[in-house]
């Protein structure tokens, strides 16, 4: 049986939110599997309830990234990020958005052992976020174990082609751009759709690649490094509004924010030395 016969296409319509926003609808995931095809999925990261409420005004989807180990708690690379950090910060933005479909990163280490361990994993962090998802790195490998998790009730956004948690095998981050690689990324791409996924990120491929697999599958494909051939894209909302030194060339970025926080804290100290701050307005007077 195949989970995608088990979201039925009828229910393919946003269900009314249920934390109690007036006129406020929630994506789904049948909903979400819906727009593939159709008008592009809009997708970004976000790691605390502030991002997400400013995210949540625009998005379809808010994944709750391991990449937050990197760019919230500096680590050097994904591989340290724990079950307990993904269920913090994914608390977090499930308080922050009322109106995306939320996704939880699992972490390396959390699923690969076995479906078992991926199930009691994956529903700790359903349990204690509140989130509708998660997504796990890996193709035919992770096929059985995204069929377990999908078949017993938790969706799974896939996540194929670079894939940041296998850097030590893999030699580091590198994009499939060989055509040579082409075949096994579409082997796992179909692969995840077969086993139940219910959308596949698709990270780090070149061009015809990224439109071969979007044609391959009848699932959504989330592209970030994966050119405009896909059914939606997703970025690292820091990355794209310039709050990080250095971003990888396939991120546009969209805002200065850190040029803007730099000016604001310099302004700070200076009025602070200057005995500028707080001024009268910002003094309670005595009753
Ligand atoms: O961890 C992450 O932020 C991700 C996205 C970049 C797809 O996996």
């Amino acid at each position: 049986m195949s989970t995608r016969s088990t979201i039925s296409k009828k229910a393919a319509i946003t269900e009314p939110d249920q934390s109690g926003g007036v006129g406020r609808k929630r994506m789904t995931v049948p909903a979400f599997m819906a727009r593939k095809g159709a008008e592009p999925l809009v997708c970004l990261t976000s790691y605390t309830a502030h991002v997400a409420r400013i995210c949540d005004e625009v998005c379809d989807l808010l994944l709750v990234g391991d990449s937050l180990g990197m760019v919230i708690h500096g680590m050097p690379n994904t591989l340290g990020v724990t079950l307990e950090h993904m269920i913090m910060h994914g608390q977090a933005v499930v308080r922050g958005a009322d109106k995306s479909l939320v996704v939880v990163d699992m972490p390396f280490g959390s699923f690969e052992e076995s479906p078992e361990t991926a199930f009691r994993n994956a529903s700790r962090v359903i349990k204690e976020t509140g989130c509708h998802a998660i997504k796990l790195e890996g193709g035919r490998d992770m096929a059985p174990t995204i069929r377990y998790l999908a078949r017993r009730g938790i969706p799974v956004m896939a996540h194929i082609g670079l894939m940041p948690q296998a850097m030590n095998t893999a030699g580091g981050y590198k994009a499939v751009r060989d055509e040579a690689a082409f075949e096994a990324v579409i082997s796992d791409a179909k692969a995840v759709e077969e086993a139940g996924a219910f959308s596949v990120v698709v990270e780090g491929v070149a061009a015809p690649l990224a439109d071969a697999i979007t044609h391959a599958v009848s699932i959504p494909t989330i592209g970030i490094g994966a050119s405009a051939n896909c059914d939606g894209q997703i970025l690292v909302f820091e990355d794209m509004v310039g709050l990080m030194p250095r971003v990888p060339t396939f991120v546009k970025r969209y805002g200065t924010m850190e040029e803007m926080m730099c000016a604001a804290v310099a302004q700070y100290a200076d009025e602070v030395r200057q005995r500028n701050f707080p001024g009268e307005e910002h003094t309670y007077k005595k009753k």
